[in-house]
């Protein structure tokens, strides 16, 4: 796992307007292009050509059209629309009916009603297509709105969604218990973002216990949890824990993400466990690609001989 101090150095450049210009330039280039590696393409073709592949390997998928952090309510209906488009499309190619977004994409940071109604228009249309819909969870400043709405939703009887958790804040095993007491399904991750000491545990260990401490309530008390890491350890303990509980393969999944860890996800599946691919895709990669920098700096050196290797 990262440290803190490359997680903030990797946020700080996300900011940067040069290099996400020189990022889109370089990232998708016909050979070699850097990007491809997380980010299944562009445009949808090329992520339900993705898509196609993993299923036939045997895998789950979710798809992510990539954005977040808009600030105008005309991009927050944009993106909305965009969603409305790929369930239909999903729909059409006949592919599995699994999508996940950020609510900063659907205009979070605009206010809270705008986001609310937009997500109802994603789940209201996903719904009668058997749609699961997963609610990503953004950073510690949104992480209570993002309950509140989701909760908001679920009390309107939109039960084909699910929310992630981080095990890296401290209020997250609270969190648990509280969309467990719901009913609904929850996504557990490390957490991606760059969190102040007062909300997050900083240490490896402290999140890692964490993160084990929450798998077990999820898979004991919980609705079809996700475990969702590319950390061996961290799926060791789970499989242990299963066993030793005598609880079912098909009563939880792992997840991991599109291009990482692809040897795991292909043992994780010949050993009998659901894998689902988180899948990537959109021509706003580059927050996205950053974090998965800043999760493992060695990625840099890849990225740089990509370029490179294009000048
Ligand atoms: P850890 O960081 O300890 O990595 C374990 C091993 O995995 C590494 O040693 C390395 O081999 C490999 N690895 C991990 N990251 C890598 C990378 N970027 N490149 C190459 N190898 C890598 N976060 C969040 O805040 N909100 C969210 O909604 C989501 N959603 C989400 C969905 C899914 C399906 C996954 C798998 C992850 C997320 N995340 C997320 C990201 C998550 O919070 C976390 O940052 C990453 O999964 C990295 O943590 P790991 O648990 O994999 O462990």
């Amino acid at each position: 796992m990262l440290d803190a101090a490359s997680k903030a150095f990797f946020h700080a450049l996300a900011g940067s307007r040069t290099l996400k210009r020189l990022a889109s330039r370089y990232g998708f280039r016909p050979s070699g292009g850097f990007a491809r590696r997380f980010i299944a393409g562009e445009d949808v073709d090329q992520a339900l050509e993705a898509t196609r592949a993993l299923k036939a390997a045997g895998m789950l998928i979710t798809l992510d059209h990539l954005g977040e952090s808009v600030t105008s309510s005309a991009e927050a209906d944009a993106a909305t629309r965009t969603y409305l488009s790929l369930i239909d499309r999903i729909v059409a190619a006949g592919v599995e009916r699994n999508v996940s977004l950020k609510l900063t994409q659907l205009g979070l940071s605009i206010d809270r009603a705008t986001c609310l109604d937009n997500l109802r228009r994603v789940l209201g249309a996903s719904a009668p297509h058997g749609f699961f819909v997963r609610v990503d969870m953004e950073d510690s400043a949104v992480t209570e709105v993002t309950l509140d709405i989701f909760e908001t939703l679920w009390g309107l009887g939109y039960h084909h969604t699910g929310v992630a958790l981080q095990s890296m804040l401290l209020r997250s095993e609270e969190d648990v218990r509280r969309v467990n007491r719901l009913g609904a399904r929850v996504r557990l991750i490390k957490g991606a973002y760059n969190e102040p000491r007062t909300v997050a545990y900083h240490r490896k260990a402290d999140v890692d216990a964490a993160f084990v401490r929450m798998m077990q309530a999820l898979l004991t008390e919980g609705v079809y949890p996700a475990i969702a890491t590319h950390a061996v350890k961290m799926i060791e303990a789970t499989k242990q824990f299963a066993a030793e509980r005598r609880i079912a393969r098909d009563r939880f999944e792992f997840q991991m993400l599109f291009g990482i860890r692809r040897d795991l996800q292909a043992q994780l599946v010949a050993d009998g466990y659901r894998m689902r691919v988180y899948v990537p895709f959109g021509r706003e990669w580059f927050p996205y690609f950053m974090r998965r920098l800043g999760e493992r700096p060695a990625n840099v050196a890849f990225v740089l001989k990509g370029i490179l290797r294009e000048r």
